[in-house]
């Protein structure tokens, strides 16, 4: 009998907008201070999209760089999937606008809307494909232009987010991070408290709805924060489980990147001590699916060998996800 196939990670890559907003530039946009800034979050400073560069531009960049780190042709690439909340437009998908941009015909493209989970989702996805023979070669992206959907006369909201994308080739043939153990889930009943209510059906485009900010993102944020906590902890614990290892055998943990405060909450009870969290939250903001896809660049740069990674991420849905990755020495 022929060996299982598995789904591996060849390559990543990563890009992020050449402007950086800080805290202190937000002072004169905004009632608020650094020093709110970083004790509620952690976060100093964010990239900011170009304001006519798109997710699907970002994504490209980022979608090459880990093309070119993987040494594949464009013709090898069986399949295009992006994690996306900040398409470029409502239709077609944002894989289909990156599909165009790197050039390639023919193959199957699509978008995952799972928010900040969104990379997490992407990855189990493409590893079903992989695992069962229907591609070799998965491409990954996870990019958001968040500052499009961000009303900047909202303190609550605008200091918190940031643009920026990431990439990675999953593929059957090769590799050396195996996707291993995962656990996915959402829990509906919460959409109203982190959404953008207007652009789609329910309330379509109109002078109204831009006069009621309907086209920004709206957060609950004490809420958003209660749950946060919970089920990224659960999500994390289930797949340790289901991989029969305990929380010390992990050498990185790769949370999602919206809060200081929720990633230190998370790292006690998982019982992993701050030296093995990953962070780029202070540098970057929340980038929704597209933190866990830089991140997950930044983490292999550091961790390529034999090693354990366990990412984790919640966001709006609420959606909720972990991941382990297993290096493979010799592959
Ligand atoms: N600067 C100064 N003051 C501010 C600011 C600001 N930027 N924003 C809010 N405040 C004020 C509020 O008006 C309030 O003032 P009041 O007490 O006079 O009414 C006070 O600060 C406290 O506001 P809270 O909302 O209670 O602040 P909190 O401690 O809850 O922190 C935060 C807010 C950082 C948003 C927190 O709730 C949080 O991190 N929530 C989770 C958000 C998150 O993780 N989202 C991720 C998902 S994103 C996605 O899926 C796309």
């Amino acid at each position: 009998m022929s060996e299982p196939i598995k789904a591996r990670i060849i390559s990543t890559g990563a890009y992020l907008p050449e402007k950086i907003l800080t805290n202190k530039d937000l002072e004169s946009i905004v009632e608020t201070s650094d020093e709110w800034i970083t004790t509620r979050t952690g976060i100093k400073k964010r990239h900011i999209a170009a304001k006519n560069e798109t997710t699907s531009d970002m994504g490209v960049i980022a979608a090459k760089r880990a093309i070119e780190k993987a040494g594949i042709s464009y013709d090898k690439i069986d399949a295009i999937i992006v994690a996306t909340i900040t398409p470029d437009m409502l239709f077609p998908s944002t894989a289909s606008f990156i599909q165009k941009k790197l050039g390639i015909t023919s193959i199957p493209c699509f978008d995952i809307g799972a928010a900040c989970t969104g990379y997490i989702y992407a990855l189990v996805t493409a590893a079903q494909f992989i695992k069962c023979g229907a591609f070799k070669n998965v491409l990954l992206v996870a990019a958001e232009k968040l500052s499009a959907i961000t009303d900047w006369e909202d303190r609550s909201t605008c200091v918190l987010f940031g643009d920026g994308a990431g990439a990675a080739i999953v593929s059957g043939e090769r590799g050396n991070m195996e996707i291993g153990e995962f656990f996915l889930g959402t829990d509906g009943r919460f959409t109203d408290i982190l959404n953008v209510p207007g652009g789609g059906v329910f309330c379509p485009a109109s002078e109204e709805s831009i006069k009621n900010k309907m086209h920004f993102l709206k957060m609950k944020g004490q809420e958003v924060y209660k749950y946060a906590v919970k089920y990224m902890c659960e999500s994390a614990e289930k797949v340790l489980a289901k991989a029969n290892i305990s929380s010390e055998s992990i050498d990185c943990l790769l949370p999602h990147q919206a809060n200081m405060r929720i990633i230190k909450a998370v790292g006690k009870r998982l019982k992993i001590p701050q030296e093995k969290i990953y962070l780029n939250v202070h540098d970057c903001g929340n980038m929704s699916a597209a933190s866990s896809s830089v991140g997950l660049d930044g983490v292999l740069k550091k961790h390529n060998g034999n090693q354990k990674i366990l990412m984790v991420a919640f966001g709006a849905g609420l959606t909720f996800g972990s991941l382990l990755l297993e290096g493979m020495d010799n592959q």
